[in-house]
This record gives C-alpha cells, structure tokens and sequence, in this order.
C-alpha cells in the first residue's frame, strides 16, 4: 500500500517547506519537493493549503488508572481513538506497581489492558509505588523490555508515595540500568497537613483543593528531587509542572548544566485556579494534581516553554465523569478523583497557542511530537517525518476550526474543560503507520492497530 501526502507545507521540529510525503506501507519513503518524484501510490491525500505534521506523541496518559476508589473513565479502546481524533498518533502510558506487587505484575496487567485495543501505537513507562530490594532488581528487566522511564510520586502518602530515601535508591538504579526517573513533586506529608485543617475547618469544596496544593510545596520538593538526582548522578524529568517557583528551581538546575527536564499541560497553560470555585461543585471537574494556579502563572510557563526550560506539553490525560466519579468528594475536596481529560485537545489548543503569539509553528512540533519523542527513547521512529520514520501523519488545516465541547469530543468522560471554546486549526486526516485512521470527519482506525513500542533509552540528555 503507497500513499502520496501531496500539496501541503510539511513541518517538523526542525523545518517547514513545500513538499509531498511518500509513504510505502507503514514507513515514511522521501519528502520530496512537489511532484519531483514519481510515485505510483494507491492513495492520494489531499493536503492542499494544510500543514503535514507528524502524529502528536502525548508522553502522559493513564488509561483506566485506578483512582480514590475509581478508575479513569476513558479504556485504552476509547483513549487511543479519541487521541487519534485530536491528531495524536502515540501515547507513553503509566503501567502501575501496585504496593506490595512486583514491578512484573504490573507490567502484565497493562500489557493485557492496552494489547488488542489500541487504535494507535502505545509505550509504557513505569509507576513505582513500592521500592525494595526486589523492585530495584527488577528495574534492568524492565528497561531492557523497553520501558525506559519510571515515574514516582512525592505525594499522595499511603498510595502512590515514595520516601526520599526510596527515590534515591531508585534514581541510582534508574542512573545504572538507563531509565529516566519522572517525579510527581509536591511535599505530600506537608500537603495532607493542611487538608486535614482545611476540613476541620469545615472548606470542603473543591476550591480547596487549591490551596492546599501550595505553590511553595511543588517548589520544595521539585528542589529535593533536582539534588536526589544529582546525588545520584542520574537524569530527571518533572512532570505537570504548573508553579513559576518550580519552574524557577529546573531553569536555575539546568543553568548549572544539570540533566532536569520537565512538562506543562495544556489545562496550566489555558485554565486557572478559578475554575475550582464555579458553584454547583463544578469546580471538582477542574481538580487534578498539580493543581490549577492563579493565571499569573501562566505567563511564565509561556517563556518556560519558549525557552526550553520547559521541554515538553503533555497532557496527565486521566478523565473521570462529573456525575458517578467526581462527585465521590461532594462534601470532602480530597476526595475527588484528581485528574482531567486532554488527550484529544493537546494538538489544537497549542495551535490555537501559536496564534495568540505564544509559540511558533516549528516549536509548537518540537514541544508536541518531537522532543517528548526523543526524552522517551522514540524518536525518529516517532515525532517526525523524515524517510524511515513511521508514517505517523496529520493533515491539519489552519483555516478550519474545532470548537471543544463533551457534546462532541470522543473522550469517554460527560464534560470538556474547554466547553464552549473554540481553536483556529482543525486535524482533517491522521495516518498511524500508514493506515488513514481519520479523515474529514470519517473515524477509520479500529481497536488492534496500534502496537506496543519498545523504547529506546531518554534520547535528550545533555
Ligand atoms: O491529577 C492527576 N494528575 N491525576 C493523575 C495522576 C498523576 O498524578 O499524574
Ligand atoms: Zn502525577
Ligand atoms: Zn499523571
Ligand atoms: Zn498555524
């Protein structure tokens, strides 16, 4: 099967210029210059007065991860299809050690989830919530399976938390076998402190949830996961940074020349604290961890992101429904589910960024496909468009529009946090490994496309 991608302006991280994609089964053959080479293909996309990009590669999800006594409402079958509608053609998701069970067990259990579901390709990186002796041996099987980063959580005391002497432990481990360790940094004895106040206190509504998860407490303990790190000379990447005092502590990091990377999301970028006091408990569709900041914050993550103190927008795609999930902490804050849907929106709202003068088009790729690409070992495989990669491409037309609303995302969850608004661009067709899983409106993917991706070591580190 041939496809010619013809007529568009191709755009990657690196470049943007007029010229035709030639795909040859699942693999990117030649960029060339418009009609310079003859190319008998089977199909022709049309991609006249569009940009070609690669599929956007979202380093941030938890399909149905368990949550407060829930599970996120979208399934590797409707996440993976609804990334495809938003113009994302991989995901890295967080299979999850379970305290008290191997680092094996819980690999297999993600394994079964996503294996025959997923509409698009898909990697794991891996959630420690119990480091010993026997997980830390596990970790070189693990990396060498190709899930090359671990994630472990500063918060959350009692279930996904990890002590700093667990994180060092396994950051020297992660430093030995080639893993990158992702931190959830914020101080979570500190944070679980003032909750226990605030509902004594009787402030139980979700607005809470705000000022409890102080600015000054991610900064902390993004300070003490940068000199874990450097004590055990292993990299670090940040995840859902949302404070300008945690952004301030990675610039100052890597202007000493160390290895510390971190992420934004979009919901840091374009929603602010605000939302958790709407009225009617709406607020609870707003909660996830990091927090949502004042918009005074948001200037910050701007020039973050511009000037790579930022390296990556993912999205902590992890959605639960307002009616039956959210509302398990009607009447206690810390009971809501923490988390927000995004995987389908990410695209689009950061060209909506490039826009407003945010971003420019080549960095809203390098941010989006190309460098989450790269920090988690996929990369030219993914995150590009160049002969051998993947043929991961989306169409997208910057003259259309896409209007965010629950009444038509294809996200498994019965609110949009952008409800209403409306993004200038729209994702006309996406290609996963050659096949159209999308056009013009028309879903064509189906649950089994998409394969596991092994990867390879963080591509990144400077
Ligand atoms: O609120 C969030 N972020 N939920 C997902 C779990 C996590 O901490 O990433
Ligand atoms: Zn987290
Ligand atoms: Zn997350
Ligand atoms: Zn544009």
């Amino acid at each position: 099967m041939r496809t010619r991608i013809e007529g568009g302006a191709v755009l990657t991280a690196a470049d943007q210029v007029a010229a035709d994609v030639l795909v040859d089964g699942e693999t990117v053959v030649a960029v060339a210059a418009p009609g310079a080479v003859p190319f008998e293909a089977d199909t022709v996309v049309d991609a006249t007065g569009c940009w070609v990009i690669p599929g956007g590669v979202d380093a941030h999800t938890h399909m149905e991860m368990p949550f407060g006594g829930t599970y996120a409402s979208d399934t590797f079958e409707t996440g993976t299809r609804a990334a495809a509608w938003g113009g994302t053609t991989t995901i890295v998701d967080f299979a999850i050690q379970s305290r008290g069970s191997s680092l094996r067990e819980g690999l297999d259990a993600w394994h079964a989830k996503a294996e025959g579901n997923a509409a698009i390709d898909y990697g794991f990186h891996m959630i420690l919530s119990d480091v010993n002796d026997q997980s830390l041996k596990e970790m070189e099987a693990v990396v060498g399976e190709g899930v090359t980063s671990f994630k472990m959580f500063m918060a959350y005391p009692g279930v996904f938390y990890s002590d700093d002497g667990q994180i060092l432990r396994a950051m020297q481990r992660a430093g030995e076998t080639g893993g990158l360790t992702m931190i959830h940094a914020e101080n979570g004895i500190a944070i679980d402190v003032l909750v226990e106040q605030a509902l004594a206190a009787g402030r139980t509504d979700p607005r809470y949830h705000g000022e409890v998860r102080h600015a000054l407490l991610e900064a902390e303990a993004t300070h003490r996961a940068i000199a874990l790190a450097r004590v055990a000379g292993a990299p670090l990447y940040v995840v859902h940074l949302s404070a300008t005092e945690a952004l301030a502590e990675i610039a100052n990091a890597r202007e000493m020349g160390v290895n510390a990377f971190a992420e934004t999301c979009p919901q840091y970028l374009f929603l602010d604290v605000d939302e958790l006091a709407r009225p009617g408990f709406e607020g609870a569709k707003f909660v996830c961890s990091t927090p949502l900041r004042p918009a005074e914050h948001q200037a910050n993550l701007w020039r973050g992101l511009r000037s790579d103190d930022l390296s990556v927008v993912s999205t902590d795609h992890c959605p639960f429904c307002f009616t039956g999930q959210k509302d398990l902490g009607v009447g206690d804050f810390s009971k809501i589910p923490n988390g927000m849907p995004g995987v389908e929106t990410r695209m689009n709202l950061l060209h909506q960024a490039v826009l407003d003068g945010h971003l420019s088009h080549r960095r809203w790729i390098e941010l989006a496909c190309a460098t989450p690409a790269r920090m988690f070992g996929l990369y030219p495989r993914k995150g590009t468009i160049a002969p051998g990669s993947d043929a991961d491409v989306v169409v997208y037309d910057p003259a259309a529009t896409t209007t965010h609303s629950a009444a038509t995302h294809h996200m498994n969850v019965d609110y949009s946090p952008y409800e209403g608004r409306t993004t200038a661009g729209a994702v006309r067709t996406v290609l996963s490994r050659g096949r159209v899983v999308l056009d013009r409106g028309e879903y064509l993917g189906e649950p089994g496309h998409g394969r596991f991706l092994r990867r390879e070591p963080c591509q990144y580190l400077r």
